[in-house]
This record gives structure tokens, C-alpha cells and sequence, in this order.
């Protein structure tokens, strides 16, 4: 079952972003990772910046993979993911690039390319700290809510409810790509720890869903309950009904 880290009165969002930082900051030193986009974990990796800063922690020998990225999209493109990563966090930390995986945008064939990072995850060992984020529709990563679960690295046709929630980092809606590259179900499920971030009133409703409501590939996250070793933190806003 999903551990709340703390009682949701006890939840401050300044406060549960250091908790999260530690945690995955920790983790980061003895892990294969794999990290989220979003806004969500923005303030996260800025604190985790600032720790690599003073010298509190070494990312020389880390792995790293990330959930998803958008399909088609020019790696250079302000709104890929890995555009996003190296801005937020690998410019700004002493990481080898060779071992940062992103699914490719730029692949020829997206079929192709999922199943070779899926491959690439394998033959790393699998992930050891897996960090999500959730969408209001209760994705994560790009796994939208569907009649089953997809199990690994997936081409996938984003909703038209994450293509409007994610038009407010694009000039307009139509710029928002149509696909995407995700890491599957399983591919996250095998990860040995999992920490879900949550902040805002937006994704209040969704949260409860996930933890309290049925399992079901349409709440995409709420499989998170069959995991062994989840940590939820959440602030007071998207800890409203819980
Ligand atoms: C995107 C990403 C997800 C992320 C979600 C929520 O669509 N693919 O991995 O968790 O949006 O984003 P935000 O944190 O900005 O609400």
C-alpha cells in the first residue's frame, strides 16, 4: 500500500521539498535513476542544484534515465524533455552526459526506439529511485488513462486533456506534439523505490483517486498501490481530501 510519508496536516510545501530533495538527493548517490519533467519537481532539482554546489552531492558515476519525452520533437527544441533536463539539472551538476537516457525524439522509427531504451533499462540493472510526477488525468509519465495498463517503453497518442494542461508551456495549443515516448507501467513498477510528487489544488481530486480509489488503468496511477515501497509528498493544497 502507498505509505504517505507524513499526515497531511503536518505538510508544508517548502518543507516536503527538502524532504524530497534528501531522499531522492540520497538516493541519487547509490541509484540507477529516473527522473520526471514537469513543473512539479523543478524546485527539487533546484535543491538539489544547490547541494551539488556545496560539494553535498556527487553525480560522478550516477545513471540516469528519464520517464518520457515528446515524439516527434528536435532534441535543441526548448520544449523537449531533454532540453528540460539539462536547463533544471544536468547542466548545473557534475553528471557524465553518456549516462543520461532520454527517449530519442529525433528517432527515425518511435517503435524502434522504445524498445531499445526499454533494453537500455534492462542492461543497466533496472531503476532503483524512480520519481513522478502525476498529471491531472492521473498519468504518469505519458501512460494516459486507457482499458489496460501498457507495460513498457510505449509509443503513445497524448489525450486532449494533457495536450490543453501542457499548452501552458507552448505559444498555442497546436505547437503541444501529438505523441509521445513513455516508459511503461511495468518499466516503472520494477523500480525498487518510487517517489511521487504532488503540489496544487489542481491535482487534489487526482490524488485522492490514485491513493484511496479503485486500481484501474483509467486512473493510471493508482497502480502505484501495489507497489512496495512508494513515498507520496504532497503539499497542503493537493493533500486537501486525503
Ligand atoms: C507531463 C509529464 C509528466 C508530469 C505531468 C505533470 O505531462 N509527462 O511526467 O508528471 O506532466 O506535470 P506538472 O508537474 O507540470 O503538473
Amino acid at each position: 500500500p502507498i505509505i504517505p510519508a507524513f499526515p497531511s496536516r503536518a505538510i508544508g510545501l517548502i518543507k516536503l521539498r527538502h524532504v524530497a530533495l534528501s531522499r531522492a538527493a540520497d538516493s541519487f548517490v547509490k541509484n540507477i535513476i529516473s527522473l520526471a519533467t514537469g513543473s512539479t519537481p523543478v524546485g527539487m532539482y533546484k535543491e538539489i542544484v544547490a547541494k551539488h554546489k556545496k560539494s553535498e552531492v556527487d553525480f560522478k558515476g550516477v545513471t540516469t534515465f528519464n520517464l518520457d519525452e515528446y515524439y516527434p520533437i528536435k532534441n535543441n527544441d526548448n520544449q523537449s524533455y531533454i532540453y528540460f533536463m539539462k536547463e533544471n539539472l544536468f547542466n548545473h551538476i557534475n553528471i557524465d552526459m553518456k549516462k543520461v537516457n532520454i527517449p530519442n525524439g529525433e528517432a527515425a522509427d518511435p517503435l524502434i526506439e522504445c524498445a531499445e531504451y526499454e533494453k537500455k533499462i534492462k542492461a543497466a540493472g533496472g531503476i532503483g529511485l524512480q520519481v513522478l510526477g502525476i498529471g491531472q488525468n492521473g498519468h504518469i509519465g505519458f501512460n494516459e488513462p486507457c482499458d489496460v495498463f501498457e507495460a513498457q517503453t510505449h509509443y503513445v497518442t497524448l489525450d486532449e486533456s494533457t495536450i490543453n494542461a501542457n499548452s501552458r508551456f507552448f505559444e498555442s495549443k497546436e505547437q503541444v506534439p501529438k505523441h509521445a515516448l513513455s516508459m511503461g507501467i511495468k518499466t516503472i513498477m520494477m523500480a525498487k523505490k518510487i517517489l511521487l510528487l504532488v503540489t496544487g489544488e489542481v491535482k487534489a481530486e487526482i490524488l485522492k483517486k490514485t491513493i484511496t480509489g479503485d486500481i484501474t488503468p483509467s486512473v493510471p496511477a493508482s497502480v502505484l498501490q501495489l507497489h512496495q515501497d512508494v513515498i507520496v509528498v504532497a503539499d497542503e493544497a493537493a493533500a486537501r481530501f486525503l
